[in-house]
């Protein structure tokens, strides 16, 4: 089938290639030049494991291109909006200009009989609207949100959980146009899941505060235990056994960030508020709060090791992604922990696999080194806060110690045995952990 993809982010770019890759003609539209020209020559302009090696199939086998030309679109059946909901610089909810942008941008070239397919992520009662200025060209607007997570996003494109298609009510015609573009995971049975637009923008929102809610209630609980002498991680590994709380999303540490979760849960809030409803889930709310304190408390714990100032002190902070195997810093945690320390008067020195260079030109203050153990070299305290397997797994207490100035070690995401540290002579201290 002959597809378009208008934008060429996280989203659209693994969807552009993730549709080639299943048998359709694609083409892949954005207005930044320089996106495109990388694209276009098989090169992905972030880190995606699996998408370089897509996108060289793609462009190879003559089914997969990338434009700035809106007309491009033109002759596709389906048009796929996958640009940026990004909050608003002055408030909590969601910018909704690149969306209406890319809408309006492709009316001119929509014909009688074509899908406009929303992924980007939406206030609910985005895509009704969408659809009135839709209609006149007798093309059909549905809403098929994507819950890719960044790091998986190819796998999490091609091989979804589940496939959610927001329509009108005469719209079952339209979702079995989404099921043909799907059709290697609705062979596989792959729930496949028609409702109305309200549902498939609230089901994706819902998702994504679910989880923000999940990661800050262990972190909650690691306050707790933190004034108790609990360990969070054991409290999550033993409710974790019960199958109906998993034990997925219970890491406790310095809490979620990127492009997605904060921001989405602000802008569900915002919405909630407009719809007269903001008491349901105010919650979020606290959600946000609690999650914004684990990064205090990090910052804290490196203090109080040092012995109450980090002022010309040097720490090393291992990790700038917002997560591993990703080198998106939007929201970082982990970035913003640095820029704290950085702010207390500490010489910070930090490193990552893969997101120096987007941290370097948002935080050209911190001084960034790309080997690990060069940048563990001198340092009076590390702190690890992206759990990259080099500092997990990787990363041995007895080398890390002959490195060192001072043997104290703050766990910001509970990823080290901390009894292999104190064995190696290290200060050990996790979050919400004895
Ligand atoms: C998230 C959702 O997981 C996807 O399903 C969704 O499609 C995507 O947002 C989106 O809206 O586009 P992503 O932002 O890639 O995906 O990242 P997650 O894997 O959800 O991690 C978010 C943050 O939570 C990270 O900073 C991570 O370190 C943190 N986290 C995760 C924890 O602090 N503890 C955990 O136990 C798990």
């Amino acid at each position: 089938m002959r597809l378009s993809v208008i934008g060429c982010g996280y989203l659209g770019a693994v969807h552009a290639a993730a549709m080639a890759s299943i048998g359709h003609d694609v083409v892949g539209i954005d207005v930044d030049e320089s996106k495109i020209a990388s694209l276009s020559r098989g090169e992905a302009p972030f880190f995606e494991p699996g998408l370089p090696e897509l996108l060289t199939e793609g462009i190879a086998s003559g089914r997969l291109r990338f434009t700035t030309d809106m007309a491009e679109a033109q002759g596709a059946k389906v048009h796929f909006i996958g640009v940026g909901t990004p909050q608003q610089k002055d408030g909590s909810a969601a910018d909704l200009t690149y969306v209406n942008a890319a809408v309006d941008a492709l009316i001119p070239y929509l014909s009688e009989g074509d899908v406009v397919a929303g992924k980007s992520t939406v206030p609910v009662g985005t895509a009704a609207t969408l659809a009135e200025r839709v209609a006149p060209t007798g093309a059909t607007l549905v809403w098929n949100p994507e819950f890719l997570r960044e790091g998986f996003a190819v796998k999490d494109t091609i091989d979804p959980d589940r496939m959610v298609v927001g329509v009108r009510e005469d719209g079952e015609r339209v979702a079995d146009i989404l099921r043909e573009v799907y059709h290697p995971s609705v062979a596989k049975g792959t729930p496949f899941i028609v409702t109305d637009y309200a549902t498939a923008e609230l089901v994706k929102v819902a998702a994504n505060a679910f989880l923000a809610t999940k990661i800050s209630f262990i972190n909650a609980m690691a306050e707790i235990a933190e004034v108790t002498g609990a360990d969070v991680t054991t409290l999550a590994d033993a409710i974790g056994h019960d199958a109906r709380i998993g034990r997925r999303f219970l890491g406790a540490g310095i809490g979620f960030g990127g492009g997605c979760l904060p921001k989405d849960i602000r802008a569900f809030a915002a919405r909630a508020e407009e719809l007269g409803r903001g008491e349901s889930i105010a919650f979020l709310r606290e959600v946000d709060a609690i999650n914004m304190r684990r990064r205090d408390r990090a910052v804290d714990l490196v203090v109080s090791a040092l012995g109450g100032s980090v002022f010309k002190k040097n720490v090393t902070v291992l990790g700038a992604a917002f997560k591993p195997h990703s080198d998106d810093i939007r929201d970082s945690p982990a970035l913003d922990v640095a820029v704290r320390l950085h702010g207390l008067g500490a010489w910070v020195t930090i490193t990552d696999p893969e997101a120096i260079e987007n941290a370097r030109e948002r935080h050209p203050q911190l001084n960034y080194v790309a080997d690990r153990d060069e940048a563990l070299r001198g340092a009076d305290a590390v702190i690890v806060v992206t759990e990259w397997d080099e500092y997990r797994r990787q990363m041995s207490p007895e080398h890390a110690a002959s490195l060192v100035s001072g043997r104290v070690i703050v766990d910001g995401r509970n990823c080290l045995d901390a009894a292999a540290w104190r064995a190696a002579g290290w200060e050990y201290y996790g979050m919400g952990r004895p």
